[in-house]
């Protein structure tokens, strides 16, 4: 039977294991796809360890680790059209990603384009994707001025690049280990920590327009100092996050609206496949060493990307 990463009970890694499952079966408006390569996230541990998102059910354990994979459709479900067999795709996975077969909902699964990779088309829709929204929802004119917290990780590295390309000068922090890989995409690069935001004005005296915010806690309590009282337009969000929604409402800001849509799915793949969007793979791992992947990403410093790799 095909081999996945999964947990059996909510907790830290110490319920993760390999099991042997049935390949899923697709269901109306679902992919099946042989899993070719699957995006890591932060959300992978928290939901591992209880957390939920909205809308989803309960979770029924053995749970299939990971929410996001590229590969190829080996069936379609009834009421499928679009997708056929041996075709290259990317989506949102039903059911887990960390496995050698998954399915995706027709409803956020794209074409792969040849000019991209497996590996960078499975990065697209968790932290491409909410890189995009954060950007749109933030509506900034060109020449404004964006501070992203965390930038260095998948959602700070997309919404870096999305950022420059709308004529933003884009400032960010990360850790001093990153500084050379952040202004290699345009970065202003300033380290996090205690006297950031003296950091922060020190490198834009002009002021920060908002902050795009992928840390939380008490990284995000400090950095909204940066932030000078509106001018403009008073109802436009200037502070958002993907990471606390907790601390932001308390600061004043927002959370990402999220789009989870087709459209936002396909305009990231267009722009990936354009070399516009590069998702910086940094680390590629087998499926049989998942954990370490998890891992990766679990200690909250990655760089870009985690990619898990299934091989053929
Ligand atoms: N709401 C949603 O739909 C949604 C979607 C995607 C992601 N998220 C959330 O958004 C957050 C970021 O996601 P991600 O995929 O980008 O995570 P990631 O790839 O793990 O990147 C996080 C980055 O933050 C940096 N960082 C950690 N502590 C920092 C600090 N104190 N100051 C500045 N940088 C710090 C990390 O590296 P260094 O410290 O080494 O710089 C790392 O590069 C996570 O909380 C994730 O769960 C939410």
């Amino acid at each position: 039977m095909p081999k996945a990463y999964v947990y059996i009970a909510n907790g830290g890694p110490e319920v993760e294991t390999f099991a042997d499952l049935p390949a899923p079966e697709p269901g109306p408006d679902q992919l099946a796809i042989a899993v070719r390569a699957v995006g890591v996230n932060p959300v992978d541990w928290k939901l591992r360890g209880g957390s939920t998102r909205p809308g989803q059910p309960a979770p029924v354990f053995p749970v299939v680790l990971g929410v996001e994979a590229a590969g190829v459709v080996t069936a379609v479900g009834p009421g499928v059209t679009g997708f056929a067999v041996g075709d290259e795709v990317l989506g949102g996975t039903v059911g887990g990603a960390y496995a050698e077969y998954t399915l995706l909902s027709v409803a956020l699964a794209a074409h792969k384009p040849a000019a991209l990779s497996f590996r960078a088309a499975a990065c697209l829709p968790v932290a491409a994707a909410t890189a995009y929204d954060g950007v749109h929802q933030l509506a900034l004119p060109p020449g404004a001025t964006l501070l992203i917290t965390g930038v260095g990780g998948g959602v700070g590295v997309a919404a870096a690049q999305l950022a420059r390309r709308a004529g933003l000068t884009v400032v960010g922090t990360a850790n001093a280990g990153k500084k050379d890989f952040v202004e290699s995409l345009g970065v202003t690069w300033v380290e996090p920590g205690a006297g950031v935001v003296e950091r922060v004005r020190a490198v834009a005296p002009q002021g920060v327009d908002a902050i795009y915010d992928l840390v939380g806690g008490a990284a995000l309590e400090e950095i909204a100092g940066v932030l000078v009282p509106a001018t403009g337009d008073a109802a436009a969000p200037r502070l958002i996050t993907a990471a606390d929604s907790a601390t932001v409402t308390r600061l004043g800001g927002v959370a990402v609206q999220r789009a989870r849509s087709l459209a936002v799915l396909d305009a990231v793949t267009g722009l990936a496949a354009a070399g516009v969007l590069d998702p910086h793979v940094s680390d590629v791992y087998p499926l049989d060493r998942a954990d370490a992947a998890l891992r990766a990403v679990e200690t909250g410093h990655a760089r870009g990307k985690v990619v898990i790799e299934v091989a053929v």
